[in-house]
């Protein structure tokens, strides 16, 4: 295997051009890749990697999936936006699809996952107003400690993460934070009767794939309802089969009031989100109260029955199961003093490194991209190990190999 350092004159060429001429406000591992296929993508110079990322979990799919691609091609040539001012052929088909597969009497579309999150709790808000009796201007929403919702200036109002907030104040009020995977403190928060909603990650992503104890989606549920309280499940990261089931909350069998999809929705190929909910939260919002231009648009809706079905027909679900345990096991096995924890479920995985040099985490991530395999840490010193659910045996047994030798240096 070759162990490469130096970045080529190409890739240097296309760090310098976003550097110079693109905001400051990611900080990527440095490869420039030019083409994607199922697990794989290629650099510009033509060097093969593994993608252990998935684009934040939106190619579940794998990249440029045959027949995501060729739907988004066929409906790009015939329709791609009406505007929600007409109707479309497509948007009725998708609604039909998406609520009769979740289990929910209506879908609302929108874009980008952080549009999801504002939409879920706009609609948690008017129906806390509207049907459930709360004050005017009184209405409260509970989340959790260390939470990923977005970049919003109303979502990062309460974000945990002084990066996120700093300096982009004043904040929206209307939000308790609470410890996650704490019943307790939600039972207590939940005393309060102007709280409107719950909104939860399943597994918290961001904060490092952290899995709550068993048991806890189910208690938090049962709670929420006693209360009158909306649950919102975001599973905008670890819906859509990447933890090997269609749903998160699908482990416990969980059927939240809200739910926020996005990310894998189309597979990767265009932002599509959506909030799913039954009339009596949907139907608080009228006519010209709440949407989004592109939101529901031909192309989105089309491409995401597609993205539905191929996760469906490939099983991608059980291969999730199948290659998450077999990861986890074999991580668990290399038994390295230098990770310390060993955490997921399905094919949505962190690992924790300890070590003195701070820096280890990312250094990490640098030798297995050298050796052909794209992971980036979070919050310092995790790694999330989250390929595309078509990943199988052989491939997962390399991948383990480049791990393994990555570690080997610690
Ligand atoms: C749980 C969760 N919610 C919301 C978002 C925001 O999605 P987007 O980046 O598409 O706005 C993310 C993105 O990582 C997420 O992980």
């Amino acid at each position: 295997m070759q162990v490469l350092n130096s970045l080529s004159e190409r890739t240097q060429h296309f760090l310098s051009l976003e550097e110079q001429y693109g905001a400051h406000n990611y900080h990527p591992i440095p490869v420039v890749l030019s083409r994607g296929q199922g697990v794989y993508v290629w650099d510009v110079d033509e060097r093969r990697y593994f993608d252990f990322l998935s684009g934040y979990s939106a190619i579940n799919q794998g990249h440029c999936h045959p027949r995501i691609i060729q739907t988004f091609l066929e409906q790009a040539q015939r329709l791609t936006l009406t505007s929600r001012a007409f109707h479309s052929d497509a948007l009725g088909e998708f609604a039909e699809y998406i609520t009769r597969l979740f289990g929910y009497d209506k879908v609302l579309p929108m874009n980008t996952g952080a549009e999801a999150v504002e939409t879920g709790l706009k609609l948690a808000r008017r129906w806390g107003y509207e049907v459930k009796g709360i004050p005017a201007g009184k209405a409260k929403i509970i989340v959790c400690a260390n939470n990923f919702h977005g970049r919003t200036i109303n979502i990062v109002s309460f974000s945990t993460d002084d990066d996120s907030r700093r300096n982009f104040g004043p904040f929206t009020p209307g939000y308790e934070v609470i410890p996650y995977n704490d019943v307790q403190a939600l039972k207590v928060a939940l005393q309060d009767s102007n709280v409107a909603a719950f909104m939860v990650e399943p597994i918290q992503g961001e904060a490092g794939v952290v899995v709550p104890d068993e048991g806890y989606l189910t208690q938090a549920a049962a709670l929420c309802r006693e209360s009158n309280v909306l649950l919102i499940a975001d599973e905008i990261q670890t819906g859509l089969a990447r933890t090997g089931k269609m749903l998160a909350c699908d482990h416990e069998q969980v059927h939240p009031d809200i739910l926020l999809l996005g990310k894998a929705l189309s597979g990767g190929a265009m932002p599509v989100s959506a909030v799913l909910a039954d009339d009596e939260v949907m139907l608080t919002i009228k006519p010209g109260e709440h949407g989004s231009t592109y939101g529901g648009n031909p192309l989105a809706c089309k491409v995401a029955i597609t993205a539905l079905q191929v996760l469906i027909d490939e099983k991608m679900a059980e291969n999730s199961v199948i290659q998450g345990e077999y990861l986890r096991s074999q991580l668990l096995a290399m038994g390295h003093p230098h990770i310390s924890v060993v955490r997921g479920k399905g094919l949505f995985n962190a690992i924790v490194i300890e070590h003195s040099d701070k820096n280890a985490a990312w250094e990490i991530c640098m030798d297995m991209k050298d050796r052909g395999l794209l992971a980036k840490p979070t919050h310092g010193d995790r790694i999330r190990f989250a390929p595309p659910l078509v990943i199988d045996r052989g491939q997962m047994d390399e991948c383990l190999d480049i791990i393994r030798l990555s570690m080997e240096r610690w």
